[in-house]
């Protein structure tokens, strides 16, 4: 009888010890899941891209993320004057810089964006990144390019489409590799090319549609990551 009770209330003393296991796995989950993703913005230019991201996570159209850092390789550049305005810490990194990769992961890991917790999202970064770089934060970096690559990729891709006078032309955001603009597509948007588009018209168009291109492309990446 005596070894009957023990067998019982061993069993149940197990059967809690799964349930309190199973609870604080899924707790654990939890709190993994609602770390906010950390992002850094790599510019060079004007950041229309940057301030649409920024606006984004603002107003939530970005879920569950913050801007940690915009980052820069031209201190003139007038996107960092833009994030200033905008409350948004700021990092400058001139292209003189030796080994500019472990600069920039310096940089990011000083503001608390880790292979584990961050998404780098290039808009308008003209600087090549390498292969040290890319390895290191390897399926977290992104870009977009004013094009339905892989056509017109490198510079100017807007003076190459209206040069090589195709009709249609558009947006994509892709995975960053050692390549220029040679990472997977993730998402593109088609826009016309009409007949008196000057250069500056399509840039217009292109950064419109870019905006919200980058900003839904980031939403979902965020949400994919988060459910693996
Ligand atoms: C965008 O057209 C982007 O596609 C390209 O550089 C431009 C940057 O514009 N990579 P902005 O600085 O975001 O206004």
């Amino acid at each position: 009888m005596l070894i009957f009770i023990n067998k019982e209330t061993n069993m149940f003393i197990r059967l809690k010890n799964i349930i309190l296991l199973i609870f604080l796995s899924s707790c654990l989950n939890l709190v993994s899941m609602q770390m906010p993703t950390r992002i850094a913005i790599c510019v060079s230019g004007t950041g229309s891209n940057m301030l649409a991201i920024a606006d984004a996570v603002k107003n939530q159209i970005i879920t569950n993320a913050e801007i940690a850092v915009v980052i820069s390789n031209r201190r003139a550049a007038p996107a960092l004057e833009k994030a200033k305005n905008h409350e948004i810490k700021t990092a400058y990194i001139p292209n003189t810089t030796e080994n500019y990769s472990q600069a920039l992961i310096d940089c990011l890991q000083k503001n608390n964006v880790t292979p584990e917790n961050g998404l780098i999202c290039l808009a308008g970064f003209m600087k090549l990144l390498d292969k040290e770089f890319v390895t290191t934060f390897k399926d977290r970096i992104l870009n977009i390019h004013p094009s339905l690559l892989p056509a017109f990729p490198g510079l100017d891709a807007i003076g190459q489409a209206l040069a090589a006078q195709v009709t249609k032309t558009g947006c994509t955001v892709h995975m960053v590799d050692e390549g220029m603009d040679t990472g997977k597509p993730l998402g593109q948007t088609e826009i016309e090319i009409a007949p008196n588009d000057t250069h500056e018209t399509l840039e217009a168009k292109m950064h419109t549609a870019e905006h919200e291109l980058y900003c839904r492309v980031i939403e979902e990446f965020i949400n994919s990551k988060a459910q693996k």
